[in-house]
């Protein structure tokens, strides 16, 4: 599905600034896989998404694809088949557009021959539906503006955009995290209901622990830009939050320094 080969990079090489920020990781998703990652601040972990999405190009290594080497595709080009929410609600979504020309922005992305203009009855009632999944009663508000809605209500329709044509990877940077607490619980239920729904093969970076643990199939470490730890299966299951505490700091020497980390 995603596999990444011993991929590094280094932010302003040759300077006194020199940053390692991946070093030789590499990692092999399966179709369907659900990953939660966590680290320290600085881990790498928003580095490795930034590579994936083709922000930047790795300096070594190879990123895969469905099959398709896409390390050196560009990122607009990427973009198509991967989905990707950020901590901030304001981005993804244009504030100054209504949520049905936001919601219509997506097909555009998709098919560069299609107009904003004349969005048809038909795609209207597909919007409408797709918006009461989200159960934030935004399906009676086509024409409001984006910039009028709530931090959740925008992630939940940022969300919707990302996945309203089905991508072949999802990327959720702490997505939550700027939410408050009931909110948060919200969006990451629906993040569930709609992974689950289109079998969306999804990697979510977390402050939260105990989510890590519980959320998807699989649990990652990151660490100076590595991996060092990966859980799954039976393992994973039994793991508890200070176990994974313990663990982290058995493998990187140090303790998990977050200033943002939450344990239950
Ligand atoms: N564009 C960039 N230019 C220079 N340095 C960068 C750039 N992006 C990231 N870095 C550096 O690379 C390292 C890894 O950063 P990254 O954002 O991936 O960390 P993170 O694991 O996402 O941390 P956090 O939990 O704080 O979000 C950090 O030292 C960061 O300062
Ligand atoms: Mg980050």
């Amino acid at each position: 599905m995603l596999k990444l080969q011993n991929i590094s990079k280094t932010f302003n090489k040759g300077t006194a600034s020199a940053k390692q920020a991946l070093n030789n990781l590499s990692l092999q998703l399966n179709s369907g896989d659900f990953v939660s990652i966590i680290g320290s601040n600085g881990a790498g972990k928003s580095t490795v998404f930034n590579a994936i999405g083709g922000s930047f190009l790795v300096d070594s290594g190879h990123i895969w694809l469905d099959n398709e080497d896409i390390t050196f595709l560009s990122e607009h080009k990427r973009a198509r088949q991967i989905g990707r929410l950020f901590q901030d609600p304001l981005r993804g979504t244009a504030p100054n557009m209504t949520i049905e020309e936001n919601l219509a922005l997506v097909y555009l992305r998709a098919n560069k021959h299609r107009s904003l203009f004349g969005i048809t009855n038909k795609e209207r009632d597909f919007f409408r539906t797709k918006l009461a999944e989200l159960n934030l009663g935004l399906e009676d508000r086509l024409k409001s503006k984006v910039g009028l809605l709530s931090g959740g209500q925008r992630q939940a329709l940022t969300l919707l955009m990302a996945t309203m044509i089905t991508p072949k990877l999802l990327l959720l940077d702490e997505h939550t995290a700027a939410l408050d607490p009931a909110t948060a619980d919200k969006v990451l239920s629906l993040t569930e209901k709609i992974v689950a729904a289109g079998h969306i093969t999804t990697m979510m970076i977390t402050h939260n622990i105990a989510s890590a643990l519980k959320l998807g199939n699989r649990t990652i470490m990151m660490n100076n830009g590595q991996i060092i730890l990966d859980i799954s299966g039976e393992e994973r299951a039994k793991m508890t939050v200070p176990q994974l505490l313990a663990l982290f700091k058995e493998k990187s020497q140090a303790a998990l320094d977050d200033d943002r980390i939450l344990l239950v």
